[in-house]
């Protein structure tokens, strides 16, 4: 959860350190940190809070070396101070390492080295790697790097340079991303390509246990036993500028409007209303699809709202049973995966850890696995038996929500694909779920025509310290995914519930003035939500509401509603969730917090 990136070439390295963290903030901003090789010895400049403070620092003090190591931090081990901000040094100050990832045996190892002689300054696991390094040296850096990760338990993608080998900078990972990237008399390692786009689109993804050891001229990828290994260039295709805010005032309100051509590119040459959904790299026989017993949709987070989407589709159009786990407990309820079962990991970033570790537990059992990920060429999208992308383009808010509408659209593509190989629903049903898909860009256009409604409703509710969010069937889903949006970024405590499950509880909540979004997609559902709206409406609350503009007898009990255009049922909260994502952002923006940088979050979480 952390970013880490290092410089080799002709320029003053901390000229690209900087922009590349700037580039990976998005993974952590508690502190930022430099190390260069200047002349003989190494320089740290280091900074708790956003990397404008190192920057600041650097402006005073500046650091002219070649060769140099930098980091963005999300805080793990240790509150976020200048001592516990990578990079970090051996005692001796010859060797600096950044770190991405955690080292779960740092105990023992500083048990171990402590009997070395060896003395602690941070709270943090990182501070084991350097002296380990230190440690293993008898004047070859690369062999010392391996002997000592080779002591490490945990996660790790980590960039380490010596005074002893003062040209050339060593990386490697195992659990956490790294790439490298190939300049021109320069070169790169970073923890995702944003950060080397305007330098390179030239780059190398490293799997685990590989190692990079590079200098101006070249780079040279090395296994443990110091085995070069061969690897594909990959070419990065997409547009610097889809990682720029493109005149928004955050990431977050950008991705929200890109979504009509999120949606439009997901949709790209997979839907043709005569030969039906395809995936160039899904397929599968319709015999193949019988004999699967279970499909487990696994995922964290917003991921895992889309996934209960998604088993609500294929349910209902493919008939085929489906779990839907939250990774990290899915890993550790002995879930009854075979090779039988069908896996669906669902990442936007494709490098969560527990996702990741969900994924291979269910490789390990023989389970064919699909993964749906955003981001090309990410570990996920790798070890999967299949790959489907959401062509959402870069999600660098850490609210995600581009990602998620297109990862709910996919799970309702991949219904229809199954629906079509099992020929369980008439062409007409289903002909008629894949018009009204086609027209999902345009319908998205017009909600994100009603952001005067969203404001003032946001506006209500800014100041408030509960909130509940309520639905039924998939609405239900959507109202999870309202309310972890709201309290990610405007720190608003709010609830998810099932409209039925009120009484059974949560109703007890319900005081004069209670602020309540009720969500109201759901045809079948709409006269059993509207009761539950009256009973909360006779007990004091407000309530707002999302629905279509003729259920005008849902909007008689709403006191503010929000109208969407009409579509088919199962892609309602497709449309209903970009006026769940309006509201968060408004009510963040009226608070005046950093929407793209919520506090204690960071995008991309590489750590259990
Ligand atoms: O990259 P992933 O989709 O695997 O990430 C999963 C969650 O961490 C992510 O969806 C998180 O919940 C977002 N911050 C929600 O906006």
């Amino acid at each position: 959860m952390c970013g880490i990136v290092g410089y080799v070439g002709e320029k003053r390295a901390t000229n690209f350190l900087v922009e590349g963290l700037s580039k990976l903030e998005y993974r952590g901003y508690d502190s930022a940190g430099v190390a260069v090789q200047e002349g003989e010895s190494l320089s740290v400049r280091k900074h708790k809070g956003r990397l404008t403070n190192l920057e600041k620092e650097l402006e005073k003090n500046s650091l002219e070396g070649y060769v140099g190591i930098g980091h963005t931090r999300w805080a793990t081990h240790g509150a976020p101070s200048d001592t516990n901000s990578h990079p970090h040094l051996s005692n001796n100050g010859k060797i600096a390492v950044v770190h991405n990832g955690i080292i779960e045996n740092y105990i023992e190892l500083r048990k171990f080295l402590g009997e070395k002689g060896y003395k602690f300054l941070s709270e943090t696991d990182t501070e084991v790697i350097p002296n380990l390094v230190d440690y293993y040296y008898d004047g070859n850096l690369f062999d010392a790097v391996v002997k000592a990760t080779e002591r490490l338990e945990g996660s790790f993608a980590i960039g380490v340079i010596s005074e002893e080998d003062k040209d050339t900078l060593i990386g490697v990972r195992k659990d956490s991303p790294l790439i490298v990237g190939l300049g021109e008399n320069e070169n790169f390692i970073a923890s995702d390509i944003p950060a080397v786009l305007s330098y390179t689109r030239k780059v190398y993804l490293l799997e685990d246990e590989e190692f990079v050891l590079m200098n101006k001229e070249g780079v040279t990828l090395l296994d443990k036993k110091g085995n070069k290994i061969d690897k594909e260039i990959f070419n990065v295709t997409w547009d610097e500028k889809a990682a720029e805010k493109g005149g928004f005032d955050s990431f977050m309100l950008k991705e929200i409007h890109e979504q009509p051509k999120a949606i439009r590119d997901t949709m790209t040459s997979r839907i043709s209303m005569e030969h039906g959904v395809f995936f160039d790299d899904f397929k599968i026989s319709k015999e193949e699809l019988e004999s699967i017993d279970r499909i487990y949709i696994v995922a964290c987070g917003t991921a895992y709202h889309a996934g209960l989407m998604g088993k609500a589709s294929i349910e209902r159009l493919a008939k085929i049973p489906v779990e839907v786990d939250i990774a990290s407990e899915f890993r550790y309820r002995n879930p009854l995966v075979t090779e039988k079962s069908l896996v669906i990991i669902l990442s936007q970033s494709g490098e969560t850890a527990d996702t990741l570790a969900a994924l291979r537990d269910c490789k390990n059992v023989g389970a064919r696995v699909l993964v749906v990920t955003n981001v090309v060429g990410s570990t996920m999208s790798r070890e999967a038996d299949h790959v489907i992308y959401t062509m959402a383009g870069p999600e660098i808010s850490v609210a995600s929500t581009k990602a998620y509408t297109t990862q709910v659209l996919v799970m309702h593509m991949i219904a229809i694909y199954f629906s079509e190989l099992r020929e369980l629903n008439s062409k007409e049903e289903l002909d008629n779920i894949k018009k009204e898909m086609l027209m999902l860009p345009e319908v998205i256009e017009e909600v994100l025509n009603i952001k005067e409604d969203v404001k003032a409703i946001a506006e209500e509710i800014k100041d408030e310290k509960d909130l509940y969010f309520l639905g039924r069937g998939m609405d239900f889903f959507l109202a999870l995914e309202g309310s972890l949006k709201l309290k990610e970024i405007s720190y608003i405590h709010s609830e998810a519930y099932a409209g039925g499950e009120l009484k059974h509880g949560p109703i007890a909540l319900i005081e004069e003035g209670t602020k309540v979004v009720s969500i109201l997609t759901q045809k079948n559902l709409i006269d059993k939500m509207i009761s539950n709206v009256v009973e909360i409406k006779s007990r004091g609350a407000k309530v707002f509401g999302v629905t279509f503009k003729d259920m005008a007898k849902a909007c008689q009990v709403l006191d503010k509603v929000l109208f969407i255009p009409e579509t088919h049922e199962i892609l309602a909260p497709i449309v209903a969730a970009v006026t769940m994502q309006l509201l968060a952002y408004y009510v963040a923006s009226l608070k005046g917090f950093d929407i793209d940088k919520p506090r204690n979050l960071a995008k991309s979480v590489t750590v259990e």
